[in-house]
């Protein structure tokens, strides 16, 4: 059973995983708390009661308690100092929040604890729910006004407490526009740390996760945590003078409020937490696992090789010119071709057209449907760019509805890129976004749209609603791609935010793939795809293969190597083909077809980080599904060889044999516990060496 009521103990309950357990109970004193005893390795039933003998001894004073730190959801209210994770003002400015225990429900593997607050009508449910093929726990927090109107000024998903022997070392990662997801390790100091995004998306410069433990690549236990949304959210990991350490993460960044008028609700969206062992790469694996089978729309699906033409034509787009882009991208291979930003509306450049959401008269005087007619005739699917949260001021739309806009009344609206955000929280925005995207996605049979957002937002008002346009811009991003996906069942999504920025559990839910970062230095996103992989599974990582020099870097790096960095994801083209040499464009189709060799196996097998700092030294990374084994192997330098020698392979079957492509037979333990030499890691030769290397399992 996933969710057990623990014998002899009252309000108590065991939620098993395939391999973990979380126990926690609802403690009646003057006030009701719900406590975590356990996180951690998968306890039979009958121990499960042997966690809540005693908690350790804690000195209490006049100054400190620390019981907060393990309640499932601290509220600020008593006596608890530390981060709340439900913040509520009543009538009358009263502040301090009195839960009692209501009622707690199992079913299946869910289990709901209710708590009221009788005094002033707040009833708080915390939802659990645990899968049997994945260790990763889901919690929510509803919370419902039931006597007065009540203030919220924060409502967290969950609060968790790590257990005393993950100790304090975490991993998350960080960056900005052309450098997310940069891994980032340390030790979380005594105090509070905060990882937050104020931008109304999930931003570049911090992903909502962290994973807290000991660990190396291949060894050691963790405790994750993630939030799934994709909107402003704040995780703050607490660690307490006295070692105790809690994570507490929702949506929202500090300084919202959110009122409830009597009978109103709000609802969290989800916080997984994961605990694992076999270190980095363990952690990695059950979070991939977890995506691909509980998050992605169509995780089954394997991805197409995709043409984007932004990097080649920028804002010039033509009919005549994507007509070329596509004959020549259909000849290597590509399957999706993708019209990017441009062609609608004035939209030619980035000052004006944004919300005309109609094909640009003179560079598409049929309108699209030739060019994707043409498009299908050379056996591709058709796609397009769309960024349907924003407007340029110098629009026919802003003009009609100056109001749609987030802003206040007597204050700036500035301008990011020279555009304003639309309210995505307002019914009448989302019904033209609904109408617009549902005529263009059905009038062309498209198959993809690429979603982009790009800017933050800025004097962020709704006169109706206030900061509840926090929560239901995002929400309502969320509900026009669910309804338009309802609709036409053949579309797939790629979030963007100007690269990499609107990455994320909640966004994956409604998306087939994201655009990892708008940086396509296959040296930068080396780095940027191993802090990406961290969490998220190659099979949603969007990787182009463009020009060299790289047109935001300037780094010259040879097409071989730009292309296994980014076989590395869903490969995808977005360089000038025009601009490519015979040569250039022979060599392109040969790596495209052994991609379509491998990608399963890229996609939905297991990744394996094999070591070296990716971009920086010899590196390489491994990929592992059923009998198909998938090396991508890296040097960028030709002298600084400080990363490994030699390529030693993960979780392979120990009795084995493998065969290399050119008939070399290696034992399964050979490969794992000596390796073998690769020669663009071993021997000397040219700077931008790199090697796929496909070995199979022999029976
Ligand atoms: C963003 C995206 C790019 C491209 C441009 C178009 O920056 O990340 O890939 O689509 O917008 O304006």
């Amino acid at each position: 059973m996933p969710v057990v009521a623990v014998q002899g103990r009252d309000h108590t309950w065991a939620l098993h995983t395939p391999r973990t357990t979380y126990v926690l109970s609802v403690e009646q004193g003057e006030e009701a708390r719900v406590v975590q005893w356990y996180w951690g390795p998968r306890l039979p039933d009958e121990a499960a009661a042997e966690v809540t003998r005693a908690r350790p001894w804690r000195m209490e004073t006049v100054f400190s308690a620390d019981g907060d730190l393990a309640e499932a959801l601290p509220v600020d209210g008593g006596r608890r100092w530390g981060v709340p994770s439900l913040q509520a003002v009543y009538e009358g400015g009263v502040r301090s929040v009195e839960l009692a225990f209501a009622s707690a429900q199992v079913r299946g593997g869910e289990l709901d604890i209710a708590l009221h607050d009788p005094g002033y009508g707040l009833r708080v449910t915390l939802h659990l729910r645990v899968h049997d093929d994945t260790d990763v726990i889901e919690r929510r927090t509803t919370v419902t006004a039931t006597k007065g109107p009540v203030e919220l000024r924060r409502l967290d998903s969950a609060s968790w407490l790590v257990p005393e022997q993950a100790g304090h070392a975490y991993s998350a990662v960080a960056g900005g526009w052309g450098r997310e997801t940069q891994p980032q390790r340390g030790v979380l100091p005594v105090g509070e740390t905060t990882f937050t995004s104020r931008t109304g998306a999930t931003s570049h410069s911090a992903n909502p996760w962290i994973m807290i433990g000991e660990a190396a690549e291949r060894h050691g236990r963790l405790w994750s945590v993630a939030l799934a949304w994709s909107g402003s959210w704040r995780l703050t990991a607490q660690r307490r003078p006295e070692g105790d350490l809690a994570v507490t993460t929702g949506f929202g960044h500090e300084g919202l409020s959110w009122r409830l008028e009597p009978g109103e609700s709000l609802e969290t969206p989800l916080s997984l937490g994961l605990m694992s062992d076999g270190g980095y790469g363990g952690a990695s694996h059950a979070w991939h696992d977890y995506a691909l089978r509980h998050v992605l729309p169509y995780p089954e699906e394997v991805r197409p090789v995709l043409y984007n033409s932004w990097e080649a034509t920028w804002f010039d787009v033509t009919e005549e010119g994507q007509l070329d882009l596509a004959r020549r991208a259909a000849e290597l291979g590509v399957e999706l071709f993708v019209v990017d930003d441009g062609w609608f509306g004035a939209r030619t450049g980035d000052t004006r057209g944004l919300g005309d959401w109609w094909p640009n008269p003179e560079r598409f005087p049929h309108g699209m449907g030739r060019l994707f007619d043409t498009v299908r005739e050379l056996g591709m699917k058709a796609g397009l760019w769309v960024e349907p949260e924003m407007v340029n001021p110098d629009s026919d739309l802003y003009r009609e509805h100056p109001d749609w806009v987030l802003h206040y009344p007597g204050r700036r609206r500035d301008t990011a890129r020279n555009q304003l955000v639309l309210n995505f929280a307002r019914d009448d925005v989302r019904e033209w976004a609904l109408g617009w995207l549902d005529g263009l996605v059905g009038d062309h049979g498209l198959e993809y749209l690429k979603w982009d957002m790009n800017r933050s937002f800025s004097q962020a008002g709704w006169a109706e609603r206030g900061d509840w346009l926090w929560i239901g811009h995002t929400r309502g991003v969320y509900a026009v791609m669910d309804e338009l996906r309802r609709r036409h069942p053949a579309l797939r999504i790629e979030s963007c935010s100007g690269g990499g920025g609107r990455v994320d559990f909640g966004v994956l839910r409604r998306t087939d793939q994201v655009w990892t970062s708008d940086n396509t230095d296959a040296r930068d996103r080396q780095r940027i795809q191993d802090g990406f992989s961290q969490l998220y599974p190659a099979r949603v990582m969007s990787c182009w293969v463009t020009d060299s020099p790289n047109p935001i870097t300037g780094r010259r790096v040879p097409l071989g190597y730009r292309f296994h960095v980014a076989m590395a994801g869903v490969l995808g083209v977005g360089g000038d083909l025009r601009e490519w040499t015979p040569q250039e464009l022979a060599e392109a189709g040969e790596h495209i077809a052994a991609y379509k060799r491998i990608r399963r196996t890229v996609q939905h097998g297991r990744l394996d980080r094999l070591g070296g700092r990716p971009g920086l030294e010899a590196s390489a990374v491994q990929y592992t599904l059923d009998d198909q084994v998938v090396v991508l192997a890296y040097n960028p330098f030709t002298e600084d060889r400080q990363g490994p020698w030699r390529l030693r392979l993960a979780g392979l079957d120990p009795e084995a044999r493998y065969a290399a492509e050119d008939g070399t037979v290696w034992h399964g333990r050979t490969l794992t516990d000596h390796g073998m030499a690769v020669p663009v890691w071993a021997e000397r030769g040219a700077d931008y060496r790199s090697a796929l290397i496909v070995l199979t399992r022999v029976r």
